[in-house]
């Protein structure tokens, strides 16, 4: 059903799954969690990642399960290392000269990430074979602020001001991701996913000339490249934060979905990015707020989208703070939804 609504086919109800629909708002997680230890160890372990990817989709019956991993895998793969220190968020060794970027290590990426490709193999094995699996990986942007910053920030100065200054080095940089994104996806896709997503959760805070540089340029070398060694398998791509230059996005990357974050008009969406299946866009927030408040924003989001190749989502991650039951309250307000036939494209 994910797939078919991102090949822009007519389908009966949007389909539906959540970003960050595994952790810790789900008590099975904590447990797992915490007989796994470290976060790191989980995303490497296969049997427990396949755990976390299976817990909401048994508990919730979503229309997809999205790989439990993480994004910074990637800079962990390439030499440089990342850490989780509790309620601390990431730590990564950062990455502020020449010398550092020529130092990443490029050759032992898919033997690095095996254990996440076997992870896949485990999940397809006990997901019912209507539910999709997607595979993810951090856009170069979103990591290379990571990697430079040397963990998470709100505004990503360090990283902003290296690419400002040395854009010849930072260029280098986002090549090397563009390969490790590509070769991940790639091996993700062979493993057995059947949707990728591409997150470049800091596309929003870039100005305009290094917005199209550095956000759009590489995601386009991305999709192209993997549009052409895995035709059949559909692309969806999440620049938070582009605001108006969606537009743009979605001209220059030749992707099969969108994902919304919640400061995108619907009305505006609808004009502006015609050719795409979008997804989202449903405020966190409003999911905090409980099951009532989430299902009347719902109703909002479905009447704007619902007649147009759509699935449904929230525009950003669940938060740890959520309650089980308004999700499930959510699940089955989406799931009750009719729509009308359309015309296939
Ligand atoms: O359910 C899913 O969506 C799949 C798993 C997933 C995780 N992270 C698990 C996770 C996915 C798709 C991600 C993507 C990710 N990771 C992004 C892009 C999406 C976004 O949120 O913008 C980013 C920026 C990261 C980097 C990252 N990972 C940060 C900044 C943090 C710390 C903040 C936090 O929420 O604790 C993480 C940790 C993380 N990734 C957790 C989970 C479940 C929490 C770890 C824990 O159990 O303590």
């Amino acid at each position: 059903m994910l797939v078919a609504a991102l090949r822009r086919r007519s389908v009966a109800r949007p389909p539906l799954w959540l970003m960050r629909q595994a952790g810790r708002y789900l008590p099975e997680y904590r447990a797992l969690r915490q007989r796994a230890g470290d976060f790191l160890e989980l995303c490497y372990n296969p049997e427990l990642a396949a755990e976390a990817t299976l817990q909401p989709v048994r508990r919730f019956g979503f229309d997809a399960a999205i790989l439990f991993s993480d994004i910074l895998v990637i800079p962990d793969a390439l030499g440089c290392p990342v850490a989780f220190e509790q309620g601390a968020g990431p730590r990564l060794e950062p990455v502020r000269d020449e010398t550092a970027v020529d130092r990443l290590r490029r050759d032992r990426l898919l033997e690095h990430l095996a254990p996440v490709y076997e992870a896949i193999r485990v999940v397809r094995r006990s997901l019912p074979a209507e539910t999709a699996l997607i595979g993810f990986a951090g856009a170069p942007w979103t990591l290379a602020a990571y990697m430079i910053e040397g963990g998470s920030s709100s505004e990503f100065y360090a990283a902003r001001a290296f690419a400002l200054r040395r854009p010849d080095i930072f260029a280098k940089l986002i090549t090397v991701l563009i390969e490790a994104v590509v070769e991940h996806l790639a091996a993700q896709i062979a493993a057995g996913a059947d949707v990728v997503q591409l997150f470049d959760s800091w596309a929003g805070i870039l100005p305009e000339p290094e917005f199209e540089r550095w956000c759009q340029a590489p995601a386009r070398a991305i999709v192209t490249r993997l549009n052409a060694r895995h035709p059949e398998v559909p692309i969806i791509a999440f620049p938070r934060g582009a605001g108006v230059r969606y537009r743009s996005y979605a001209q220059a990357v030749p992707v099969d979905g969108l994902s919304l974050d919640t400061t995108v008009s619907l009305a505006w969406a609808r004009e502006a990015l015609p050719d795409v299946c979008l997804q989202g866009n449903l405020d966190p927030a409003a999911l905090l707020a409980g099951g009532v408040v989430a299902c009347r924003e719902a109703r909002r989001i479905v009447a704007a989208l619902g007649e147009r190749p759509f699935v449904f989502n929230l525009g950003h991650g669940v938060l740890p703070q959520t309650d089980p039951a308004a999700v499930a309250a959510l699940v089955d307000y989406v799931r009750s939804v009719r729509l009308p036939e359309r015309g296939e494209p």
